[in-house]
């Protein structure tokens, strides 16, 4: 279930919902390291903090800072790459409107550039077009959990001078040509909500393996607070003192948070595995339907999914979406192009400027896919879906 939309109307339909179309999965484990540290010295800013910020260098290949969620994640991104009004950042309209939202907040121009009809993911191509003297960052989101093109991508900023950021929302334990999702980029940005590959309820990381910028985006999510006397600029106060170079805020992940974070780690290969398998026993039970698109893998990269974005013919989608949520069948569309928002609107955007992202959304629907997903509800979905089609 998405619990993001809190209306009345939506939570009365998740409630109805036997199967939704992602959750959570939380056992003794979790429960029980939750508990301990609610037992411990320390609920916020403890060593928890730093062993899951350890536990996750890890897994992605780069050292990380916990922060309260996947927004928080991408706005101390764009704080660490001093993005400044007048800055352009090139992004894909099919992604979660955090991606942009953050850039904005700093009076970046937001530039959007085409995915590709296979994966969803930014076109390098459409990229490289949009290129300006202005463009400060390329923003890739590993769409589904599978990565993007992350090589072409990172040889373009590289000759451009700029910066690649990946926002891996998705995607922690996906794996591109044999590197993890985290060590690629230049900064990678995480996200632990529940219907994501790992949960701390709420929570987020930033990964870098470049230290001055990992150290920027932690500055900026604890207040900006200097603590180094070498850093100072007061001298002769006590030893109490720190102090304030740049406006910060407060982006910590509490301890109670990152106990949960590091029980889940350790789950994260299990959950990849499993997800995996649902991916594969969906792609055997719907290939021969042909009125489905089915997403696909690349060779060179090993995805952990997030979502099973399948895409029907835009004049039957809407009923193929109503019929699988009146079966109790809680599916969801991602994305409604990012450019589409009156937000965007008001800025001059129009609908139809991108169209392999305006196709990709009139025919999307994400199927169920998480850990806990049992074979006779993949079945049942399946069903329903030849059903309805
Ligand atoms: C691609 C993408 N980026 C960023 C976010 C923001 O993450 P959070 O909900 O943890 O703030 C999300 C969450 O849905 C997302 O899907």
């Amino acid at each position: 279930m998405d619990v993001r939309f809190r209306s009345k109307e939506f939570h009365k339909e998740s409630l109805i919902s036997m199967i939704p179309y992602g959750r959570h999965s939380i056992n003794d484990d979790d429960i029980a390291a939750v508990v301990a540290a609610l037992k411990s010295d320390w609920l916020t800013t403890g060593p928890i903090v730093e062993a899951f910020e350890l536990s996750l260098e890890r897994i992605v290949g780069a050292p990380c800072i916990s922060v309260s969620s996947g927004t928080a994640a991408l706005h101390c991104a764009y704080a660490a790459i001093d993005l400044m009004p007048g800055d352009e950042v090139i992004t894909p309209p099919i992604t979660f409107i955090a991606t942009q939202a953050t850039a904005s907040l700093f009076g970046a121009k937001i530039v959007f550039a085409d995915v590709l009809p296979e994966t969803a993911n930014i076109d390098p191509r459409a990229v490289e077009s949009a290129i300006t003297s202005r463009t400060k960052a390329i923003v890739a989101v590993d769409y589904a959990g599978h990565p993007a093109d992350l090589d072409q991508l990172r040889s373009l900023a590289d000759r451009h001078g700029i910066y690649l950021i990946e926002d891996a929302a998705h995607s922690i334990g996906s794996i591109y040509k044999g590197r993890a999702v985290g060590s690629i980029a230049d900064i990678t940005t995480f996200s632990f909500f529940p219907t994501k590959n790992l949960t701390t309820a709420e929570g987020g990381a930033v990964a870098s393996t470049r230290p001055e910028l990992l150290k920027k985006a932690e500055k900026f999510s604890r207040q900006g607070l200097v603590r180094n006397p070498k850093e100072f600029k007061i001298l002769d106060q006590g030893p109490w003192h720190q102090e304030v170079h740049k406006f910060g805020l407060n982006y910590r992940l509490p301890d109670i948070l990152c106990a949960l974070g590091l029980s889940q780690l350790q789950r994260l290969h299990d959950f990849k595995t499993r997800k995996r398998e649902i991916f594969e026993r969906y792609l055997i039970e719907l290939s021969d339907i042909q009125e489905i698109g089915l997403p696909t893998e690349e060779s060179n990269v090993n995805t952990n999914w997030h979502l099973f974005p399948a895409r029907f013919d835009p004049h039957v989608r809407n009923t193929v979406f109503s019929g699988l949520r009146k079966a109790g069948i809680g599916v969801q569309v991602n994305y409604i192009p990012a450019y589409w928002h009156p937000v965007f609107q008001d800025m001059g955007f129009r609908i139809g400027m991108f169209p392999n992202s305006d196709l990709f959304y009139s025919q999307e629907i994400s199927l169920p896919m998480y850990y806990e997903l049992k074979d006779n509800e993949i079945d049942l979905v399946v069903q329903t879906v030849k059903a309805l089609v």
